[in-house]
């Protein structure tokens, strides 16, 4: 099976993206996991990566389609995949595209989950992300058993630093117009699926599901 995620920043790619990962056994690829892994780390991609990323712009194509084309042809990727956060402009596509089609591959769904800018900002201020793991929270509407301490590793959780209100605008500015556009460009494809994202996280994934038939 595979799966693009679309959707604003802070609709629930990621948190519905590790759901579908563990119920269909396909590895979940968050091209924003990978750039903050870089950052942690200290790597050179990590470095060019964190200006863009702290700004609310995107990383230039070039530090991402080959990234992304070298993981999904790695062997835990013969099932499927899921991408979340990739692509997210047109040239990221037709890279993605031209790299399914050497293989006579395509892309099979993209999910769109829909939700509206003022919900966005609400949603990106309660977030907090586990230093360790990377595992997401909500403060009200998914809140670790214990305040800032991660359920999975016991780490502190914290917010992102492109969360803030300032930068969260941006990242909508951006979103608007650059990937949304790609909403377009997979409806050509026939393989657009709209969920709406307002709904509980449950709720999602049930519709998820049944778009599935899994
Ligand atoms: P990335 O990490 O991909 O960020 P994003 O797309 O902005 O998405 P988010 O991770 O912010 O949100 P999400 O939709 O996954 O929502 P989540 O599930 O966490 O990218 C970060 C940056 O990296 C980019 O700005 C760019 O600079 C760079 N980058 C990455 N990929 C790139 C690429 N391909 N090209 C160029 N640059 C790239 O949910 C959000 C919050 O809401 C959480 O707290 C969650 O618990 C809560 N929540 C989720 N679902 C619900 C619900 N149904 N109801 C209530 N709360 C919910
Ligand atoms: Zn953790």
């Amino acid at each position: 099976m595979k799966i693009i995620m679309l959707g604003a920043p802070g609709a629930g790619k990621g948190t519905q993206a590790k759901k579908i990962a563990d119920l269909c056994k396909v590895p979940h690829i968050s091209t924003g996991d990978i750039f903050r892994a870089n950052i942690k780390q200290g790597t050179e991609l990590g470095k060019k990566a964190k200006t863009y990323m702290d700004a609310g712009e995107l990383v230039p194509d070039e530090l991402v389609c080959d990234l992304v084309v070298d993981r999904i042809q790695q062997d835990d990727c013969t099932e499927g995949f899921i991408l979340d956060g990739f692509p997210r402009t047109i040239p990221q596509a037709e890279a993605l595209t031209n790299a399914l089609n050497a293989i006579e591959q395509k892309m099979e769904y993209a999910l769109n989950i829909d939700v509206p800018d003022e919900n966005i900002i609400h949603r990106m201020a309660g977030r907090r992300a586990c230093v360790g793991c990377g595992a997401t929270y909500h403060v009200e509407f998914n809140p670790p058993k214990v305040q800032d301490v991660c359920d999975v590793c016991g780490e502190a959780l914290v917010l992102r630093d492109d969360d803030k209100p300032e930068t969260v605008m941006n990242r909508l500015n951006v979103y608007h117009e650059q990937t949304k556009p790609l909403i377009d460009y997979y409806e050509k494809q026939g393989i657009v699926h709209t969920i709406d994202g307002t709904q509980t996280m449950d709720q999602v994934f049930s519709d998820i599901r049944k778009i599935l038939g899994v």
